[in-house]
């Protein structure tokens, strides 16, 4: 008896940016962009395809496996740091666009981990009354906040979104357990300006640029060790065996992180869902991506255990246990 996911979505941008393509925009080639990163090609979002467009689609393709239609919806949730607005959030448009009327819907800001924070939140929604329905929806449509100028990130992010339908199931499947983290003292090592909090001398051009700054090398060691030992936590909490996981869905940050993952997990390669090579990284859309490819390509069987985890600007991180 606990929260079950009742179906999952994706939707991916027609448009495929290859490496190929970046070298003729920044001073890069397809193998140093291969090698470092594991990405060959990102989706890049035209029109219509602005952030909370995505979001619908791939709810829509969840609420379909589920069964259920948007009027069944109590609650939507949407983590992203790329709505096309600060305000209304991004759920607001996507509650309209599917015509979910008797839902509320808020967005949450958790970076790549908001995701697994928003999964975390609703299983909690869920427990609280059972009766609740949820969507949970990971989109981002970062191509709007990458400096195509800087070669240090706009060979890495992509577009997309990914979805999950939440409610109760009976039986012994659905959410285990989680742990979420953050460290604001770190923030600066991967962030995104808005437009300026305070502006007391009234400048004109106070705002730095709405774009991905980053530290890459820092961000990889904090994020290597952040999911090792949300992972690890996590499993000591619940009393299991990581050799009893059957698949880990880690945040699709780059493959040199998920290898490194598994290696000082001592997990085989196999054990680690990895699409970051179509995809890029897509943030707070990637896990749910992934999950959805996993799910609709059967690799998740009744019973299996399944982690999800992640680690983003903040820095947050966390995990989350299911019985499949
Ligand atoms: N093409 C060619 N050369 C490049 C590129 C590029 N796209 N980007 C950087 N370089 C150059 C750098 O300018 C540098 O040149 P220099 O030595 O002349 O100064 C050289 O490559 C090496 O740069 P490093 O930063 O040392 O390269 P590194 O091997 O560390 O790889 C990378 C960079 C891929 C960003 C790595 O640090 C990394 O994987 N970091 C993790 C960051 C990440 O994945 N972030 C995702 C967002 S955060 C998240 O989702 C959790």
């Amino acid at each position: 008896m606990g929260t079950v996911i009742l179906g999952t979505g994706a939707y991916l941008p027609e448009r495929v940016l290859t490496n190929q393509d970046l070298e003729k925009i920044v001073d890069t080639s397809d193998e140093w962009i291969r090698t470092r990163t594991g990405i060959s090609t990102r989706r890049i979002g035209g029109k219509g395809d602005e952030t909370w467009h995505l979001a619908a689609r791939a709810a829509a393709n969840a609420l379909q496996m589920a069964g259920l239609s948007a009027a069944d919806i109590d609650l939507i949730i949407v983590a992203t740091i790329s709505s096309h607005m600060l305000m209304p959030s991004c759920a607001c448009f996507v509650q309209k666009e599917l015509g979910a009327g008797r839902a509320f819907a808020f967005d949450i800001n958790a970076a790549c981990s908001g995701f697994v924070y928003a999964i975390d939140m609703a299983d909690k929604y869920i427990k609280a009354d059972p009766g609740k329905k949820i969507l949970v929806i990971g989109a981002e449509a970062l191509s709007t906040r990458t400096n195509w100028k800087d070669r240090n990130t706009c060979v890495i992010f992509g577009d997309g979104a990914g979805a999950v339908v939440l409610g109760h199931g009976e039986g012994g499947c659905g959410i285990i357990g989680a742990n979420m983290f953050s460290d604001g003292n770190l923030w600066d090592l991967l962030h995104m300006h808005t437009a300026p909090s305070c502006n007391p001398e009234l400048l004109q051009a106070a705002n730095p640029g709405v774009h991905i700054v980053m530290e890459g090398r820092e961000v990889f060691k904090y994020a290597v060790r952040a999911m090792e030992e949300a992972i690890l936590k996590l499993l000591e909490q619940e009393q299991i065996d990581l050799d009893a996981i059957q698949l880990i869905i880690p945040h699709q940050a780059n493959i040199r992180i998920l290898n490194k993952l598994a290696e000082r997990l001592g997990v085989s390669a196999e054990k680690i869902l990895v699409n970051v090579q179509k995809y890029g990284n897509t943030s707070a859309a990637s896990i749910p991506i992934a999950l959805d490819e996993a799910h609709r390509a059967s690799r998740l069987e009744a019973g299996d255990l399944v982690l999800l985890c992640s680690f983003g600007g903040g820095f947050t991180w966390g995990a989350v246990l299911i019985r499949w």
